[in-house]
């Protein structure tokens, strides 16, 4: 059974029609990845890229222009592949006059729980992303915040195997943001598999074990977060306070070093950064992004 992937995508490819031209915009463009159960997989990319639309496409809400989508085996064109999923859109809608445990208690019962049991999911719910004491009030007057986490405890109210969650924590300070990441954690332990995508790559880096680099609808770069990220041959040294005269002598050493080679100075980043940053680079020097193509939503 666990030999079944969770998330297994062949070949991709979404296009939509252009308003203004004859032309189509394609936003997904042969996009193959595979996660297996337990697995974080975060998809990384810049504004327009087709994160979205691929997780749209995985979720059966867009019928793909070739290509196609498997959930736990089963294609995500058929209805009952959505039943293992839990959602996190990106802008999550929810009825505004409802009270935070009103809106669990609706997705609770169409999921069919009923009674006793009903309640205290609800309640374990609430607990679980920390909004017990702004339950009674009303969704409308959420903070960013308080609405992603109503969005997730929503998305995770029948159990799912596997959750999507698209910038889980856009918009939220760190303190929330902190707090989705604890809960992503939470939900590996537990065996859940995750897929998320983001463009805050330092949080990527903390919670997935797998990621994938996005640009123009193209899967760049894909593997194991380790694996990605790890440079052999270099050596990083982190100092403090050093002013120029430090720097030119360090710099001065690693030049009179018969092997050593000095590759660059400059304020720490995160290595998933760097790798991203380079991808970018690559990715912009022969081509223009799918939205500087003009690539609006219809
Ligand atoms: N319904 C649609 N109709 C037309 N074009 C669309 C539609 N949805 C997405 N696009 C286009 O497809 C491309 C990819 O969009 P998508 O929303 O998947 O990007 P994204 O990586 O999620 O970006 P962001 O980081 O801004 O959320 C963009 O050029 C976008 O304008
Ligand atoms: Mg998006």
């Amino acid at each position: 059974m666990e030999d079944i992937p969770a998330v297994q995508i062949n070949h991709l490819v979404k296009e939509f029609p252009s308003p203004f031209r004859k032309t189509k915009i394609r936003a997904v463009d042969d996009v193959s990845l595979t996660i297996m159960p337990g697995e974080v997989y975060g998809l990384i990319g810049p504004n327009g890229s087709g994160k979205s639309t691929t997780m749209k496409a995985l979720l059966g809400l867009l019928r793909p222009t070739a290509g196609s989508c498997y959930v736990f085996g089963k294609n995500s064109l058929k209805t009952d592949s959505r039943q293992e999923i839990g959602f996190l859109p990106e802008n999550p809608y929810f009825y505004k006059h409802l009270s935070g445990e009103e809106t669990l208690r609706f997705y609770a019962k169409l999921c069919g729980m009923r009674g006793k049991a009903l309640n205290n999911h609800v309640d374990k719910m609430l607990e679980m992303v920390s909004l017990q004491d702004a339950r009674k009030r009303r969704v409308g007057g959420y903070s960013k915040g308080m609405l992603q986490r109503i969005g997730l405890a929503q998305a995770l109210i029948h159990e799912p195997r596997l959750i999507i969650l698209d910038e889980p924590t856009a918009g939220v300070d760190p303190v929330g943001s902190r707090e989705i990441r604890d809960l992503i954690v939470q939900l590996k332990d537990k065996g859940v598999t995750v897929f998320l995508c983001s463009h805050l790559l330092e949080q990527v880096q903390e919670v997935c074990d797998h990621v994938g680099i996005i640009f123009n609808g193209k899967i760049v770069k894909a593997g194991p977060l380790e694996d990605l990220i790890a440079i052999e041959d270099q050596t990083e040294i982190l100092i403090k306070d050093a002013g120029p005269r430090t720097l030119a002598r360090i710099k001065a050493v690693i030049a009179d070093s018969e092997n050593a080679d000095f590759i660059s100075m400059g304020k720490p980043r995160t290595t998933l950064e760097r790798l991203f940053l380079d991808e970018a680079k690559k990715s912009n020097a022969t081509t223009m992004t799918a939205d500087q193509k003009g690539g609006d939503r219809a």
